[in-house]
């Protein structure tokens, strides 16, 4: 089996996606969540499915990346995942933090990459007058956003759509595609899922 651990700072839909797929024959559990911020909804979202959580707040270390990363790393090793998935973790990692997981560290991200990668990606596809929106599971490299993909789906941009809208629309796919990938990566098979 598996040992999972999720990276959040916000709501934890996806992560939730995740913890509910995790279970039955599926060949990995969740072991933590863990989140830079103490306030991330997702926090009490996990532990009320009894997932163990964790929760080192980036702020104090003011823009220090490896220093954050040092404490953050501690609860994260403590729980032995084999496998790490970003769900909306909204910090960037540095490389040394990434190397340590390499080949072992999943991301989603909210584009149809190598569109659109960094923040406000629904914005700049309705500004771009893109038809078609979507999703992105990817390994984790150093270059942010970057990284074999692993897994896409797509979405039409409908007439009349705001940024709101199609980040709805999308994020509805975000939640069938990540546990598709998760699993089939949980076997060792790294064959893109396509929808
Ligand atoms: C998701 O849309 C995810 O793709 C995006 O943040 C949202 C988190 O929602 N991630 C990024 O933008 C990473 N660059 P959630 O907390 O409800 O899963």
């Amino acid at each position: 089996m598996k040992r999972v651990a999720i990276l959040i700072s916000g709501g934890g839909s996806n992560m939730l996606a995740l913890c509910e797929s995790m279970t039955g024959d599926h060949p990995a559990r969740p072991v933590l969540v863990a989140s830079n911020d103490p306030e991330a909804g997702g926090l009490k979202k996990a532990a009320a499915l009894g997932i163990p959580t964790a929760a080192v707040d980036h702020r104090p270390f003011a823009g220090d990346r490896a220093a954050f990363e040092a404490e953050f790393l501690k609860p994260i090793l403590a729980a032995g995942p084999d496998i790490l998935c970003l769900a909306g973790f909204m910090r960037v990692l540095t490389p040394g933090f990434v190397e340590r997981f390499k080949g072992r560290m999943l991301n989603i991200h909210p584009s149809l990459l190598p569109k659109y990668p960094g923040l406000d990606t629904h914005a700049r596809a309705l500004a771009a007058g893109d038809a078609e929106a979507g999703c992105t599971v990817h390994e984790v490299t150093p270059v942010l956003d970057d990284g074999p993909i692993l897994g896409q789906a797509r979405v039409p941009v409908l007439a009349g759509d705001t940024a709101e809208t199609l980040a709805a629309r999308v994020l509805r796919e975000e939640h069938r595609l990540y546990p598709a990938v998760l699993r089939r990566f949980a076997c060792g098979d790294r064959t893109p899922v396509r929808s």
